[in-house]
């Protein structure tokens, strides 16, 4: 096994009501003035942005707010959040949303701290963060485990680049409000979505060719299970209390790194082939890694066969035996039949797109950075290899 350091700072509020927490936490925190920062419609409609104004008004603390946050988050709104955060000296950022809200906070709150450099250098890799305004989530979707982990990831809308920025634990929120009884009135679509984003999250993990360990692959192996039984019952049962908190808490265990203990990192190709897709196409994040999970699996699990037929067996109890290759093969079948049972795309063109051998070229040089860099590990991909799966996934 890998050495490994596991740090895991955010406060977790779980349960119901739980956001009505939200002004007495922020009291605590000594803060001065909050900017909320919130998504499109949904949290207006719900009548949760009411609520979490009320609650800070009656706690005493001082907030302005910021919509407008879109899904693959713009650098543009980044940009007009740094700027009302510096005019209105803020000195706090509550996300009220999902992954998108709570990334462009962090990319505000480097912004803000960071005033000595352009923020999307921290994007580019080219400077990295030195500090970052605190940041507490009332979280709206389970999902991209934004609210424990230490990453944001947002588009440039001039190149239609989006890019991650996980330098360091800097942008980790203080606290995190998990309240299962939010995720009520997702769309269907956005569950089931964020469901294969936390899988995809340990799956990125799970699939290294290294020695990992007895303990991190037993969580993750039952955690991926506790993941595909509860989404199943949210197809049906929307409203299922216990489902939603098994799923909610399975996203932020996905991506706190308590699923990489051990196991040196992870691959994550198949989230930087995402990221291309969803900077380009504006798809949804957990959708469009279904759409090319299976044929980037195909592609790389003779590297280990082994490894994808251990995922098989205990993960969706195929019987496992000497033919690794054909229970490995058996496993990514399930996988991609339990994406289907959850109506979510397994190939680009489910996904809504219908691209031409130009336009993939273009996302695989994209995606090696002008054809400079290799992405995985447990198979290093340069560019032809990204193509090749981009085109298996037509
Ligand atoms: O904008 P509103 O109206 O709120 O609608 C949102 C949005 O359309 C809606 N929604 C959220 N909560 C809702 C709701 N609708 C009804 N009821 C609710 N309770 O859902 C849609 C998707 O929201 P979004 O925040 O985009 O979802 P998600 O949490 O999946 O975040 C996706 C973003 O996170 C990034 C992705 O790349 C993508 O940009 N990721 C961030 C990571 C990180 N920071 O660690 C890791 C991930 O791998 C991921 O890359
Ligand atoms: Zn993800």
């Amino acid at each position: 096994m890998r050495d490994f350091e596991y740090y895991a700072p955010t406060r977790v509020i779980f349960g119901k009501d739980t956001h009505l927490q939200t002004g007495a936490l922020l009291k605590a925190q000594g803060c001065h003035r909050v900017l909320i920062h919130y998504g499109g419609e949904s949290a207006l409609r719900s009548g949760l942005l009411k609520e979490i104004c009320r609650n800070l008004a009656e706690a005493g603390v001082e907030y302005i707010t910021l919509g407008g946050v879109v899904p693959n988050p713009r650098l543009s709104k980044v940009r007009e959040g740094i700027d009302l955060c510096r005019r209105e000296n803020v000195d706090f950022l509550l996300a009220v949303g999902g992954g998108s809200v709570i990334d462009s906070c962090k990319a505000i709150g480097y912004g803000v701290a960071n005033p000595w450099t352009d923020v999307w250098n921290f994007f580019l890799k080219t400077e990295t963060p030195r500090a970052c305004l605190p940041i507490g989530v009332v979280l709206t979707i389970a999902a991209a485990g934004s609210e424990m982990s230490d990453s944001c990831v947002i588009t440039n809308e001039d190149g239609w680049l989006k890019r991650g920025s996980s330098h360091n634990s800097l942008c980790r929120p203080k606290f995190a409000i998990l309240n299962p009884r939010l995720t009520y009135t997702l769309p269907r679509y956005q569950t089931e979505s964020g469901c294969v984003d936390i899988l995809m999250h340990t799956m990125e993990r799970y699939f290294v060719n290294s020695e990992t360990m007895e303990i991190t692959d037993s969580i993750s192996e039952s955690l991926m299970q506790t993941v595909i039984y509860n989404a199943r019952i949210l197809m049906k049962e929307p409203g299922n209390y216990n489902a939603r908190a098994e799923i909610m808490w399975a996203a932020s265990l996905s991506h706190n790194g308590l699923t990489g203990c051990g196991t040196g990192g992870g691959d994550w190709a198949c989230h930087q082939l995402e990221h291309e897709l969803g900077g380009a196409y504006d798809v949804a994040h957990g959708a469009g890694l279904a759409a090319i999970w299976g044929s980037w699996a195909r592609y790389v699990y003779r590297e280990n066969p082994e490894r994808f037929a251990q995922f098989a067996a205990n993960v969706f109890d195929i019987p496992g035996g000497r033919d690794f290759e054909k229970t490995a093969l058996a496993g990514i079948q399930a996988m991609e039949d339990f994406f289907r049972s959850i109506e979510m795309p397994v190939s680009l063109s489910q996904l809504g797109l219908t691209l031409s051998e130009e336009e993939i070229h273009r996302l695989a040089f994209k995606c090696s950075f002008e054809d400079t860099r290799t992405i995985g590990v447990f198979k290093q991909l340069n560019m032809k290899d990204m193509e090749k799966i981009y085109l298996a996934a037509r």
